[in-house]
């Protein structure tokens, strides 16, 4: 049996984020530079992104470059950034053609300005996409976003606009940079590492998590169709007992 049929269509997750790890390692293997990776790596976006939006996931979030992967080489940052920028151009049209919308959250100002001007023509281009929603995590950390969170609510705070009493789920929840995306149901992390590296720390409160040894250029349809089958095999107890739940 093929393993997208065993994918209930009627529960699939609604969120989906993932860390792409593994392209260094990739690039490695094949006696290649690291940059190689990252390259193979953007074939598997695209692929993943396709068939999320064909399955029916209404929003995947991919962990793209974090607040310490600033401190990488210069010119494999520059290398990550170029990468941004010519996928973004080149794949506008899949995203068109697939009505995604594209999103983004992370310290967005800390972007070159080439990054963040096609980031910002793409997000309006497919403003009104609403088949699936595809965040990019760039310069992101959740640390960071929490920090930002903080801040903002404490100016509020100061000027009497939010009084501390009221301070709860919901409204940290507007704070962050995810305010308009609902909590991770499945956490994917490619290349055996299992960690969670400062990605939505928050939001995977209760995601299921899912990590695989295979590295995320090798990573393709049928990979994430099986961290699926994997999900949906799981019992989701919110807290509560399984009796409770049945
Ligand atoms: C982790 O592999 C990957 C990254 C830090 C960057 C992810 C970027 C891409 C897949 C390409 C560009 C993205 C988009 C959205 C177009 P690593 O370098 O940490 O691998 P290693 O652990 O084997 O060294």
């Amino acid at each position: 049996m093929d393993l997208r049929d065993k994918i209930h269509i009627d529960r699939l997750p609604n969120h989906i984020a993932i860390i792409m790890d593994g392209n260094g390692r990739w690039a490695k293997q094949q006696g290649k530079l690291r940059a190689f990776g990252h390259e193979r790596g953007t074939k598997s976006v695209r692929e993943v992104t396709e068939s999320s939006a064909e399955l029916g996931i209404k929003n995947l979030t991919l962990y793209a470059f974090s607040t310490e992967n600033w401190n990488r080489p210069k010119l494999e940052v520059q290398t990550l950034m170029k990468l941004l920028i010519s996928s973004l151009k080149k794949e506008i049209n899949t995203l068109q053609d697939n009505n995604i919308k594209l999103n983004a959250i992370g310290d967005l100002n800390a972007l070159p300005t080439k990054v963040s001007r096609e980031l910002n023509d793409v997000i309006d281009k497919t403003k009104t996409n609403d088949r699936m929603t595809l965040t990019l995590a760039l310069s992101y950390g959740s640390r960071d976003e929490i920090i930002h969170a903080v801040r903002d609510i404490s100016h509020k705070v100061k000027n009497n606009i939010i009084s501390p009493e009221k301070i709860d789920e919901y409204i940290i929840n507007q704070h962050l940079y995810t305010r308009n995306l609902p909590d991770v149901d499945l956490l994917i992390r490619t290349s055996g590492e299992q960690r969670i590296s400062n990605f939505l720390l928050w939001q995977i409160a209760y995601a299921e998590l899912y990590f695989t040894d295979v590295l995320w250029p090798d990573f393709s349809k049928d990979d994430l169709y099986e961290a699926i089958v994997n999900y949906q095999n799981r019992e989701r107890r919110f807290g509560k007992t399984s009796e409770q739940l049945s």
